[in-house]
C-alpha cells in the first residue's frame, strides 16, 4: 500500500537532506529517498557533494597540501623534516573516513528531525488520490504518495564523446578521487573548477600535471586580474596549463592514453599519460525519474525548467540544485531546498543569486562574489576599483603565504559593493565577509570603518575598500 506524506524529496544531496529536514522543521511530513550506496550496498546519503564532491576532494587538497608543506615550505619556518615520504593508501582512507562521518551525519539527522529515509532509485508513476505517486526501486521497493514533491537530483560528470569514463584510465570526478597510484603523468581536460583543484592535489603528490582547456582565456568566468595572478602561482607551481586547444581523437592502451590536440597557434600534438581525466562540465540527472510519464518540462539539455521559486511546469512539483539552471553549487542547492521548504510552509522566503559566492579551493585559494571588473565594463556601470596586496599584510607574512590580493568594486556614485575579488590565502573564509555586505547592500566606505582585528588576513579586505577611496594605510 502507498505510504503518503506531505513532500517527497527525490535526492538527498545537499539541496534534497536540506530541503528535507527544513521541510519536517516546519512540522511537514517528509519522505526523502536517495539512491547512493556505500561500495557494501549501504546508503549514503550525501550526494555528490559527500560522497564525490567537495567533502573527498577538500579532505584530499588538505592533505596533499600537508604533503606540500612538509616537502617544500616547513624549512622556511626553521622545521626540518627528514625522510617525508608519502602514504597514498592511508591519505585515501582518511578521505574515506571524512566522507564516511558526513554521511553518518546526514542519517542522524534525518532521525533527529523525522526524516523518513528510502534507499532506492525514485521515479514518478503519475497523478493519484492525494497527490504525486513516487515509486522507489530497490532492496525495499515502495510507493509514496505526495501533495508535494521536490527534485533535488543533481548531476553527474560530462564525458567528452568517444571517450567515455571507464574510472580506471579515463577519470570523471569519481575515479579522480581514488587514484591506488600517484600517476607519472595526468593528463586533464577543462581548466575549470575540477581540473585545478584535482589537478593539484595529484600535483603535489607527485604527478606531472598537463591541462588542456578548450577557451581562450584561462577562468574566463574570473575576474581577469584574479585569473592572471592564479596562472602565474598555478604555472611557478608546475602545473602546466595550455589555453585555446582544441582536444581530436583520445586513444587508449593498456598502459597509457594518448590525446590528440591542436594547440591556440594550430600546431598537432600528441600528449601521453598514464590516466585522464575528463572535467569539462556537468549534465542534470534527469534519465529515468519519469519526467516523460507525468509530462515535467525539460529543457533542451535535460534540465528541468523552473521559475524564480523553483516551482516546475506541473502543480506541486518542485526542483532545486544541480538540476536545475543556475550555479552547480552545493550552498546554491542548500539555500533552494530552504527557501521551497518554506514555501510550502507558507512563508515567502528568496535566493539572493547576486551573492552567492564562489571558491577554488586551490592555493592559492580563489573567491569571489558579486561582478568582476569585465562585467561591469560591458554593462557600462561606473565604478571605482581598490586592490590591497597580500604582500602588504602582516599577518600573511607571518603565516608565509603572501601570493595574491583582494579586490573591492564600488558603484562610483553610490559606493555600493558591486563585487569582491580574493585570490590568496584562505580566500573561502574571508569571501563570508563581502557576501554579508552585499547582502546588506553596504558600501566599501562601510567595509572601511569596521574595526578588523590585527593581525588578520581580514585586514586586506578592509584595506582593498580603503583603497578604493584612495586611502589604503599600508600599502
Ligand atoms: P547531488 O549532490 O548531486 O545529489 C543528488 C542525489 O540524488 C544523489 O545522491 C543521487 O544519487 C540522488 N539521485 C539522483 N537520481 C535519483 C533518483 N531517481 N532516485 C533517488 N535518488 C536519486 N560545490 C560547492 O559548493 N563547493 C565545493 O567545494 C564543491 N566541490 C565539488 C567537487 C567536485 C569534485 C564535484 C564533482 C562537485 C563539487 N561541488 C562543489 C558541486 C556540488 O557537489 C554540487 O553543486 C552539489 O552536490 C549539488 O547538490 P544537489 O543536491 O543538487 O545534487
Ligand atoms: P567547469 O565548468 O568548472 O569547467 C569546465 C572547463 O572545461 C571550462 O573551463 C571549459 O571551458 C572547459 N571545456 C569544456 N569543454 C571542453 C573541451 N571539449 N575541451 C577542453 N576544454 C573544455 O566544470 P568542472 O570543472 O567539470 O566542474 C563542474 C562543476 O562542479 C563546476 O562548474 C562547479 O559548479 C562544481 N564544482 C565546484 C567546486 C567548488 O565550488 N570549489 C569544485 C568542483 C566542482
Amino acid at each position: 500500500m502507498a505510504k503518503q506524506f506531505d513532500v517527497v524529496v527525490i535526492g538527498a544531496g545537499p539541496g534534497g537532506y536540506i530541503a528535507a529536514i527544513r521541510a519536517a522543521q516546519l512540522g511537514m511530513s517528509v519522505a526523502c529517498v536517495d539512491a547512493w550506496s556505500t561500495a557494501e550496498g549501504k546508503p549514503a546519503p550525501g550526494g555528490t557533494c559527500t560522497n564525490v564532491g567537495c567533502i573527498p576532494s577538500k579532505a584530499l587538497l588538505q592533505s596533499s597540501e600537508h604533503f606540500e608543506h612538509a616537502n617544500l615550505h616547513l624549512a622556511e619556518h626553521g622545521v626540518d623534516v627528514k625522510g617525508v615520504s608519502l602514504n597514498l593508501d592511508k591519505l585515501v582512507g582518511r578521505k574515506d573516513v571524512v566522507v564516511k562521518q558526513n554521511n553518518d551525519g546526514i542519517l542522524y539527522l534525518f532521525k533527529k528531525n523525522k526524516v523518513n529515509f528510502f534507499h532506492g532509485t525514485a521515479s514518478f508513476g503519475g497523478k493519484v488520490d492525494g497527490g504525486w505517486s513516487v515509486n522507489v526501486a530497490g532492496a525495499n521497493a515502495e510507493e509514496l504518495v505526495a501533495k508535494n514533491v521536490i527534485i533535488a537530483t543533481g548531476s553527474s560528470a560530462r564525458a567528452l564523446p568517444g571517450a567515455e569514463f571507464d574510472e580506471e584510465q579515463i577519470l570523471s570526478n569519481d575515479g579522480a578521487l581514488r587514484l591506488p597510484k600517484v600517476p607519472k603523468k595526468l593528463a586533464v581536460i577543462g581548466a575549470g573548477v575540477i581540473g585545478l583543484e584535482l589537478g593539484s592535489v595529484w600535483r603535489r603528490l607527485g604527478a606531472e600535471v598537463t591541462i588542456l582547456e578548450g577557451a581562450p582565456e584561462f577562468l574566463s568566468a574570473v575576474d581577469r586580474d584574479v585569473a592572471k595572478e592564479a596562472l602565474k602561482a598555478f604555472t611557478k607551481q608546475g602545473l602546466k596549463i595550455n589555453v585555446g586547444v582544441k582536444v581530436g581523437e583520445i586513444k587508449k592502451t593498456a598502459k597509457q592514453v594518448t590525446i590528440n590536440y591542436v594547440d591556440a597557434a594550430g600546431a598537432e600534438h600528441k600528449l601521453e599519460a598514464d590516466k585522464l581525466i575528463v572535467s569539462i562540465g556537468r549534465v542534470p540527472n534527469t534519465a529515468g525519474l519519469g519526467a516523460d510519464t507525468i509530462g515535467l518540462k525539460l529543457d533542451e539539455r535535460g534540465f528541468v525548467v523552473v521559475d524564480d521559486d523553483c516551482a516546475t511546469s506541473l502543480p506541486g512539483i518542485w526542483a532545486v540544485g544541480d538540476v536545475v539552471r543556475g550555479p552547480m553549487l552545493a550552498h546554491k542547492a542548500e539555500e533552494e531546498g530552504v527557501a521551497v521548504a518554506e514555501r510550502l510552509a507558507g512563508q515567502q522566503p528568496h535566493v539572493n543569486f547576486d551573492t552567492v559566492p564562489w571558491v577554488i579551493y586551490t592555493s592559492p585559494e580563489i573567491a569571489w562574489v558579486g561582478k568582476t571588473e569585465q562585467q561591469l565594463k560591458t554593462e557600462g556601470r561606473a565604478y571605482r576599483a581598490g586592490s590591497f596586496p597580500f604582500l602588504a599584510n602582516g599577518r600573511a607574512r607571518a603565516l608565509g603565504d603572501t601570493t595574491g590580493f583582494v579586490k573591492v568594486l564600488a558603484d562610483a556614485k553610490t559606493d555600493e559593493v558591486l563585487g569582491v575579488h580574493f585570490v590568496g590565502p584562505v580566500a573561502s573564509e574571508l569571501v563570508a565577509e563581502a557576501v554579508a555586505i552585499m547582502e546588506f547592500r553596504g558600501a566599501s566606505e562601510d567595509i572601511a570603518r569596521i574595526c578588523h582585528a590585527h593581525p588578520t588576513l581580514s585586514e586586506a579586505l578592509k584595506e582593498a575598500a580603503l583603497a578604493v577611496d584612495k586611502r589604503a594605510l599600508n600599502f
